[in-house]
């Protein structure tokens, strides 16, 4: 086994402790994780944790290529790597074939929390200094991002990118994002990029200035009904990042005729008034992290235009704060953790 350090939950508080990485299999890469992002899912996963089975969170995170297994010619020792929330799939299903790993029909391998396809052992993120993965889901970085703003698009990235390409977002689209948080600024500044009309919908109009910085035209501010009513029957694409339950009437009062809402914030049981839906043929979408081509497609479509996420830089000793803000709503736009204070 490799030894390395990493921050566990032990309640629904974060220790740092030895942490135990598998030795490398054939087709495995260890990497040294510098930088980490701060997911709002790590924080549902964190107050989830009923203290049994081990945590540690982080599924988005850059670094560097320590060690290589027999077989690999993807990666040499050195090269800066990228990944994101899904380490293995089955490889051969249907979905795992047209590159949905993300959609495997035998789920694919979370990086913490999931279950080791092989020997069984409980998958532990990236908040640690060592992680080691199947070279198929590790991907080069690169070289124009800065590895600590890039870490972010692994997961917050990818959950946008791939249903607004789903969706066909390009130039002309009316998008609307509703939460300018870690995902929703990232859809911001993909949908600008590729030349849709972006708006924000948030709950403050104080995010005006922001979102516009980041490429958005308006802020529908969801509190005000005017400004709602305003925007009625006005975008062919929602993009919801909402983190919470939340009555999904006023957001497809939002959709156009035949557009999408696509869910990705919160993910649980909703209920529906489905004239939200008739009026106007609405479409009700969702989606999660990104198969292995369109996370490809991602990063080079981020080094072709210059994206990364707006990030806070922390030690990782200050991961505490890092989630604490975040509950709080209290980040531009994604914490991530600098991973070198672990040594
Ligand atoms: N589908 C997937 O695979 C996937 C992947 C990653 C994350 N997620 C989920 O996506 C959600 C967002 O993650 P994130 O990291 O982007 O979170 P985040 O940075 O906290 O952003 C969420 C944004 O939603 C808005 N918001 C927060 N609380 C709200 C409330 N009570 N009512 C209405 N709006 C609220 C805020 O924007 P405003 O202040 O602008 O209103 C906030 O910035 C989380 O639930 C996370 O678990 C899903
Ligand atoms: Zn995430
Ligand atoms: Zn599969």
């Amino acid at each position: 086994m490799r030894s390395t350090t990493g921050w566990q939950a032990d309640g629904h508080a974060l220790h740092r402790v030895p942490l135990s990485r598998r030795d490398l299999r054939h087709d495995d890469i260890a990497v040294r994780v510098d930088f980490c992002g701060v997911c709002h899912t790590d924080l549902h996963s964190l107050r989830a944790h009923d203290g049994k089975g081990v945590l540690v969170p982080g599924h988005e995170f850059t670094g560097v290529v320590l060690d290589i297994g027999s077989e690999v010619t993807k990666f040499r020792v050195g090269d800066p790597v990228a990944v994101g929330n899904i380490v293995d799939s089955c490889g051969v299903c249907t979905m795992c074939a047209m590159g949905q790993e993300n959609f495997c029909r035998e789920f694919p391998t979370l990086t913490y929390g999931g279950t080791d396809r092989h020997d069984g052992t409980t998958t532990l993120g990236g908040f640690s200094r060592e992680y080691v993965v199947r070279d198929r889901f590790a991907h080069p970085l690169p070289s124009e991002l800065d590895p600590a703003a890039a870490a972010p698009l692994l997961c917050a990235g990818i959950t946008v990118w791939e249903p607004m390409r789903a969706l066909g977002v390009g130039p002309g689209t009316r998008v609307a994002v509703a939460g300018l948080g870690g995902l929703g600024h990232l859809a911001v500044k993909f949908a600008a990029a590729l030349g849709a009309e972006v708006s924000v919908v948030s709950r403050s109009a104080d995010r005006a200035s922001d979102a516009i910085r980041l490429g958005a035209r308006d802020v529908v501010v969801s509190t005000d009904p005017e400004s709602v009513e305003a925007s009625r029957d006005r975008f062919d694409v929602l993009i919801d990042t909402i983190p919470v339950a939340h009555d999904l009437g006023p957001y497809l009062r939002l959709v156009a005729v035949d557009g999408t809402l696509s869910q990705v914030g919160y993910l649980g049981a909703i209920s529906l008034e489905t004239m939200d839906l008739l009026v106007g043929r609405k479409k009700l979408s969702s989606g999660g992290s990104g198969g292995l081509p369109a996370t490809t497609a991602m990063l080079e479509f981020c080094a072709a235009h210059g994206i990364t996420a707006d990030v806070e830089v922390l030690p990782s000793a200050r991961v505490a704060e890092a989630l604490d803000r975040l509950d709080r709503g209290d980040v531009r736009h994604r914490f991530v953790l600098d991973l070198s204070d672990l040594g």
